[in-house]
């Protein structure tokens, strides 16, 4: 028997195959469009093009490999979090949806909160405008024509779920980063959804990750050469998904993830709120758990758009940077490229590059955008630790962990050892996968979410420990100094 976890990425769609054991089988990836921007802090994607890449990224692992797909038994699905999908009569797609890294809504996020002075006891959650339900208070007062065609919002996974299976289903995890979720009680708020002009009736059926959520519909199920009887997990949100899939269930167990945005997340016994620092508190994937985040909107992200002006690739730049590194750089980059979430909740921040000369090449400014992305995970460190909160194991995951000298930066900046996973897929897919495998054999998630073998583990550079303290410092000033000069 096999299962499979379908990861939605905000840049690609990942497929991955694994064993009753939780081996990986084979895998398969397409590339999504990339969001558009339509105004400086926008973001947008088409659904429709996730459906592509999911079906592009399954037929391609049905091609390579055909028997261990025929196997599959429960299929589970990560995705990018907060992203509204907004369908109307026969779940047409009303618009292009709103993603995550969208700063739209942050009027609506003040009105909202000033309209249900509790709304951030109930939702555990600054309203912030990455999440779903200020963007609907957006699309209510801008586009009031397709608001009053909406029958049903769900999240990237959830509309990629209803394509799978036909059903309106949303997890924990996911439901959690809508803020219309009672997140200590596991199920959505009347009182919120009225925020925003909506009811039960507009939202998806909540399961748990970990549970059944439908059934694959039979000409997919013959697309792909599966038997009949192949159950759908209510599957994570991303963070969520990649914390199943390193095993990080227990509280203190944690990650950071140097994906497109950057996370840091540790699960929690219960549900543990602290608003004051911009900490995310969302439940977890399984049943009975809860946990926080720290996100940073621009991660590799930064890189990306350091890479597009320079016309150098990622990877390029990241080496020249570790090739020239001898401590902390005399530029400092602020990565809030598109706002930032923790611990400044401002989506109209900007990012900055301050301290450049003639020497400032394409490898110093690398080294600085790498560091200026560590400081913000420094920055989320610390608001996570004022909500009381210990982390006691912190594994990399994300793309930019393939860079040594960014884990280095962070292990000396969060004064951590960092645990890097060896070879293989950590990331949503297999969280997906793994739920996937609870759903259909009723598993139990503590023995089936393992901590993966570990390639390597980065200790603090004690050397640079000092310097970086005082770079901190120095990068610290300097928000509210330009967010003031700014303004
Ligand atoms: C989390 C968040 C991002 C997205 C994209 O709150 O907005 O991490 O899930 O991956």
């Amino acid at each position: 028997m096999t299962y499979l976890g379908i990861d939605i990425g905000t840049s690609g769609v990942k497929a991955l195959l694994i064993d009753v054991h939780g081996r990986a089988l084979g895998e398969a990836a397409a590339a999504a469009v990339e969001p558009v921007r339509p105004h400086p802090g926008w973001s947008e994607q088409n659904p429709a093009d996730w459906w592509t890449a999911t079906l592009a990224a399954i037929d391609k692992l049905k091609a390579e490999h055909p028997l261990e797909l025929a196997k599959v038994r429960g299929i589970g699905l990560s995705g990018h979090m907060h992203g509204a999908t907004l369908l109307g009569k026969n779940d047409e797609v009303l618009r292009p949806a709103i993603l995550w890294n969208d700063g739209r809504s942050a009027n609506e996020c003040k009105e909202m909160e000033a309209a249900l002075p509790s709304l951030r006891q109930i939702a555990g959650n600054i309203a912030m405008p990455g999440f779903t339900a200020p963007k609907i208070a957006w699309v209510r007062k801008h586009e009031p024509q397709i608001f009053e065609k909406i029958e049903k919002v769900l999240l990237p996974k959830a509309y990629v779920r209803l394509l799978l299976s036909g059903d309106y289903v949303e997890d924990m995890s996911d439901a959690a980063g809508t803020l219309w979720l009672d997140v200590a009680k596991r199920d959505w708020s009347g009182e919120l959804l009225a925020l925003t002009g909506l009811t039960r009736s507009h939202m998806p059926r909540l399961v748990e990750g970990s549970a059944v959520s439908g059934q694959l519909k039979t000409d997919l199920a013959q697309r792909w050469g599966m038997g009949g009887n192949v159950v759908i997990a209510g599957g994570a949100g991303d963070n969520a998904g990649a914390a199943c899939g390193i095993g990080a269930i227990r509280p203190g167990e944690g990650f950071v993830s140097l994906g497109t945005s950057g996370v840091i997340f540790v699960s929690n016994d219960k549900f543990r709120p602290n608003t004051e620092g911009a900490v995310h508190a969302f439940c977890h994937a399984i049943p009975d758990t809860w946990h926080q985040m720290g996100v940073i909107l621009s991660a590799t992200d930064s890189l990306n758009w350091l890479s597009k002006i320079t016309g150098q690739k990622q990877a390029e730049l990241s080496a020249a940077a570790e090739r020239q590194f001898g401590g902390p750089s005399e530029e400092i980059f602020l990565p809030y490229l598109s706002g930032e979430r923790t611990p400044h909740n401002n989506a109209a921040a900007r990012g900055s590059f301050v301290g450049l000369s003639h020497s400032s090449d394409p490898a110093k400014l690398a080294q600085a955008v790498m560091e200026g992305v560590t400081f913000a995970f420094r920055d989320s460190q610390r608001v996570l630790a004022d909500a009381g909160t210990r982390i006691d194991r912190l594994l990399a995951v994300g793309g930019g962990s393939k860079s040594n000298l960014w884990l280095r930066m962070i292990a000396t900046n969060l004064d951590m050892e960092i645990a890097l996973p060896a070879d293989g897929d950590f990331g949503g897919a297999l969280g997906a996968a793994r739920l996937a495998l609870c759903a259909a054999e009723g598993a139990s998630p503590q023995t089936v979410m393992t901590l993966p073998p570990i390639k390597t583990v980065i200790a603090p550079d004690k050397n640079l420990s000092a310097a970086y303290a005082d770079q901190y410092a120095r990068y610290r000033a300097l928000y509210p100094a330009i967010e003031e000069a700014r303004s």
